[in-house]
Order: structure tokens, then sequence, then C-alpha cells
């Protein structure tokens, strides 16, 4: 059941009421219309990833994590299975603050060895998606009746300095190699805020994908099912529904390719036509021709070094790093320097 009530969202359980706590924007940041107008109506034409997450975009995600060719989400599960007792053991936690959390379905290896080490945690899962964080928030109270779970809705990128910066040892989580969608600049940025907010004692687990060879990296942006695809595709339907855009899906080709000298898997809308597009909610039109292409999302692939320089720029040292013997992604356990 859903009830509607003042700007707030909540879900009955048999339990517990859940409702999003939002989190106010540290820092201005331009809406879709601003994106829009400052990336899309001029090549080379863009947009930022955070736009795929509608209801649509973070169940199509969930189903890309089943792939046979996503490879991140279960080598960075099987890192969490074998790891996570490990990690919690040697932290004195009290909150589990998770950034851009999703489904959270491998945080509950967290979650099993918080259980069995009988840490008691309150999770505190970030994410711009409000859907998916009361579903998952719903979900785990089920699944962990011990969980206190305190849904964060808002936008990673206006900043953290508003989040909620409770009492007692926390661990910061940021998995999926998420950090790959940022370019370098704003990968250091962006984990410079997370140390600024850490406390004496906290620690960042943070999740890596790893250069590799091109052919596995391309083809786990281009799976054979084409869930990929539709979840590049489905931003357009975001567009139209938001902006009151008039994008048709099949004019357009998802297209993932590996740029060698940036390190990166990026991913384009590729027009099949010349073709007209209106904005009618902002009065604006795109004139995009045959050929030409949207660039939807970047990935960053790091070495083991980059992952150390990156991580050193951000004035975070690690603790531990764990890998698979394929070298395929990182979980790397960090702190501030101090
Ligand atoms: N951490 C999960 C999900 C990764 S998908 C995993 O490893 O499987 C990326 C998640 O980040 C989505 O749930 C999306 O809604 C969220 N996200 C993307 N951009 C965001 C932003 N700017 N602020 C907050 N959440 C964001
Ligand atoms: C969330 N993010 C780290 C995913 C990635 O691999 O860059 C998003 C994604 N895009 C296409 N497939 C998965």
């Amino acid at each position: 059941m859903i009830l509607h009530h003042l700007e707030q969202e909540f879900v009955a359980t048999p339990k517990k009421i859940v409702s999003t706590l939002k989190v106010p924007a540290a820092m201005t940041v331009p809406d879709l219309a601003e994106d829009v107008r400052k990336n899309l109506l001029n090549a080379p034409y863009s947009l930022p990833p955070k736009y795929f997450y509608d209801h649509r975009g973070s169940v199509l995600f969930d189903q890309i994590c089943d792939t046979d060719e996503y490879y991140p989400t279960r080598t960075e599960s099987g890192l969490l299975n074998r790891y996570c007792q490990h990690i919690i053991d040697q932290l004195q936690l009290h909150h589990i603050i998770e950034l851009g959390s999703g489904t959270s379905r491998k945080t509950r290896h967290l979650f099993d060895a918080c259980q069995l080490l009988n840490h008691c945690p309150v999770y505190w899962p970030f994410d711009v998606c409000e859907p998916m964080l009361l579903q998952t928030a719903h979900e785990l109270m089920m699944q962990y009746d011990w969980l206190d779970v305190q849904p964060l809705e808002g936008d990673y990128s206006a900043g953290l300095s508003h989040l909620p910066k409770p009492d007692g040892h926390s661990l910061y989580v940021f998995l999926g190699s998420s950090i790959g969608n940022f370019t370098e600049t704003e990968a250091i940025a962006f984990l410079k805020e997370v140390r600024q907010h850490m406390l004496a004692g906290d620690t960042l687990l943070l999740g890596i994908d790893r250069l590799k060879d091109h052919g596995v990296l391309e083809s786990a942006y281009n799976d054979a099912q084409g869930k990929t695809a539709e979840f590049n595709l489905n931003v357009l339907s975001v567009l139209n529904h938001q902006l009151g855009a008039d994008f048709n899906q099949a004019q357009f080709t998802h297209q993932a390719v590996f740029n060698e000298s940036e390190s990166q898997i990026e991913m384009y809308l590729q027009s099949r036509a010349d073709q007209l597009i209106n904005f009618n909610d902002l009065d604006e039109q795109l004139h995009i021709q045959d050929g030409e292409k949207i660039l939807t999302e970047i990935s960053r692939k790091y070495s083991f070094a980059g992952i150390g320089q990156l991580l050193q720029q951000a004035e975070l040292e690690i603790v531990d790093h764990f890998e698979p013997s394929n070298e395929y992604f990182s979980l790397v356990l960090a702190r501030c320097v101090e």
C-alpha cells in the first residue's frame, strides 16, 4: 500500500512504516531542463547518467546485473561474500551509509556478516530513485528484522554535506564501480567530499572496475539479451515524460565502445536518421543528423596503480584491498589520511 502524505511517501509493512528522508542539495546543480539546454541541444551531445534511473531504468539496471556478459556485479558480489566477515570484524560499526544503493543487492552480504558477528548498524541507503529506495527498504526489513533502514533520497552530485552525520562509527559504501561514471577530476572531487564528511574512525568501502581485455569490456555493455540497449534507450522515455519531448526510440541505436586513450567505456545513442526532436515543455528543438551520437555515459576502468593514485589524490589511504584471481575488479577499504 502506498500512501501519499505531504512530500513524503510511505510504504506500510506489517511491522514498520518506511519513508524517505529528502536530502536537500548542498550546492546548485543543473536540473534536467538545464542539462538538456546546456548539453543536448548542440553538438557534442551528452547527458549525465543520473537520468537513466527512473523506476524502469533502475529495474533495467538490475536486469543488466544478471546478464552473462556483465561481470562486475557477480565479481564484486563474490568478493563481498568472501571478505565481508573479515571487513566487518575489524570495524566498530554503528552505521552503513551507501551512496547510489539501488536494490542494495550486494550490500546484503554486509548485513549477513553483521548478523553473524552480532553487529547491529543502522542502514542509510542514499539514492536518486525514490521508488527503488522504498521497495528495497521494504524488502530489507522483511529479510533482516533487526535492521533499522533509513532511506535517503537525493542527488549525490549535488554535494554530501547535508547528509545526516550520525553519532558512532560509519562505513561509507560506494559499490558497483559507480565511481567510474565520473571523469577523473569529478571522481577525485567526489571522494574528497566523502572524506570531508567522514569522522575519525569512519571507513569507506569502494568497488572499482579494472582495466582488462577490451572484448570482455565491450561485451559487458553490449549484452546479447539487449538489456543494456534497453537501459540506454530508456533515457529517451525519461526525456519524453519529464520534458514533453517526442523521441522515438526506434530512431536511435545503442552503442558502447572502449576508448583506450581515456580508459573508459563510452555509451552512446546514435541517430538512425536526420531528425527534429521537439521539447514541448521547453519550447526547444534538437536537430540531429543521421549517424550523430549522444554520449549518455562513461564508465572508467582503472589499473591497480590508478586506484592508488585516485585515493591518494583524495587523501584517502588503503586499509585493505581485495581482488579476484583474474584481477577483474577491486574492493577497497579506505580511511582518511591522518
Ligand atoms: N550500487 C548498486 C547500484 C548501482 S547503479 C550496485 O552496485 O549494483 C547506480 C545507482 O546509483 C542507481 O541506483 C542510481 O539510481 C544511483 N544514482 C545514480 N546517480 C545518482 C546521483 N547523482 N545521486 C544519487 N544516486 C544516484
Ligand atoms: C552504475 N554503473 C557503474 C554502471 C556501469 O557499469 O558503468 C552502469 C551501467 N551502464 C551500462 N551498464 C551498466
